[in-house]
């Protein structure tokens, strides 16, 4: 019986599964949308923290996630028939656990349904400022954002004046690394895949350059004319431009 909400009462539950890991290109077919009810109420005894999802990301690692992974090490395969777990903004409804309360927003890894019961609130953070919208705890605020800033400050590390080279340039963590670059005082070079990007790197994102290396016939040539020399080279997904960045004794590279 749904309800409208409220600590202790049974509402309707919709969740998305995987119905068997997949292979090749994912399609809507490989989900299934099942409706449950679920009681407002962590179990007695128990720190769970009962979470109203309110927004869901959608990452590259839950690709892998989604097929048949042999050996499991930092990644495991989704469990077909169980939800798929993606980090998420969302409220808490009820609390077992003393850190959190009772109409706190967080964010972490949770479902992909209405409600989610965090059995491990250790993998939550609690938002402190939201007066930001929410969903940049998905983005600049979240993972994508520590995985650039680590990567780039801690990794990558360069100094004023170097260039640095960011592959798959408009993606949601390459977007970060390139303004960081900038304010660091490097001369930044993406590359994305489209002419639109390619114009958004340039004329929003402040990249000093930037290239479709689906549009270059020689990508050698291309990072050379780049003033490659001195590169620090913030990679992902790109593996042409991988190899040619490799292949730079001067150069360092990042993988995130
Ligand atoms: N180790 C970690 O903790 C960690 C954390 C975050 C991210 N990462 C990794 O960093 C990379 C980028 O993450 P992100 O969040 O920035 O990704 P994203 O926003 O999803 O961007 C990915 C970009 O990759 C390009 N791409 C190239 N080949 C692709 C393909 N076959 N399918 C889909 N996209 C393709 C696309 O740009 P174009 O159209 O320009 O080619 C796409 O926009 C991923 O490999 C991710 O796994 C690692």
């Amino acid at each position: 019986m749904e309800t409208a909400g409220g600590a202790g009462n049974v509402v309707r539950n919709k969740k998305l599964m995987l119905k068997d890991c997949i292979k090749g290109f994912p399609k809507e077919s490989d989900l299934h949308l099942t409706i449950e009810s679920i009681e407002l109420k962590v179990p007695q005894g128990s720190n769970a923290v009962l979470v109203k999802v309110l927004y869901l990301s959608i990452d590259p690692y839950q690709y892998i996630r989604s097929t048949k992974i042999e050996k499991p090490g930092y990644f495991s395969s989704y469990s077909p028939g169980s939800v798929i777990a993606s980090y998420g903004v969302g409220r808490v409804v009820e609390s077992g656990h003393s850190d959190f309360q009772k109409g706190d927003l967080v964010w972490g890894t949770t479902g992909w349904e209405e409600y989610s019961l965090i059995t491990e609130p250790e993998t939550l953070f609690k938002i402190q400022r939201s007066d930001v919208p929410l969903s940049y705890y998905l983005g600049v605020l979240g993972m994508p954002g520590l995985t650039a800033y680590v990567g780039f400050y801690e990794f990558c590390a360069p100094k004023k004046g170097e260039t640095v080279f960011i592959s798959s340039a408009f993606g949601a963590v390459g977007q970060l690394v390139g303004q960081l670059a900038k304010l660091m005082g490097c001369y930044v070079v993406g590359s994305a895949g489209s002419p639109e990007k390619v114009d958004l790197l340039k004329n929003k994102l402040g990249f000093d350059d930037a290239f479709n290396y689906k549009e270059e016939k020689n990508l050698n040539d291309t990072l050379k004319r780049d003033s490659f020399q001195k590169n620090r080279y913030f990679t992902h997904q790109s593996y042409k431009t991988l190899a040619f960045s490799t292949s730079n004794p001067l150069g360092r590279q990042i993988y995130p």
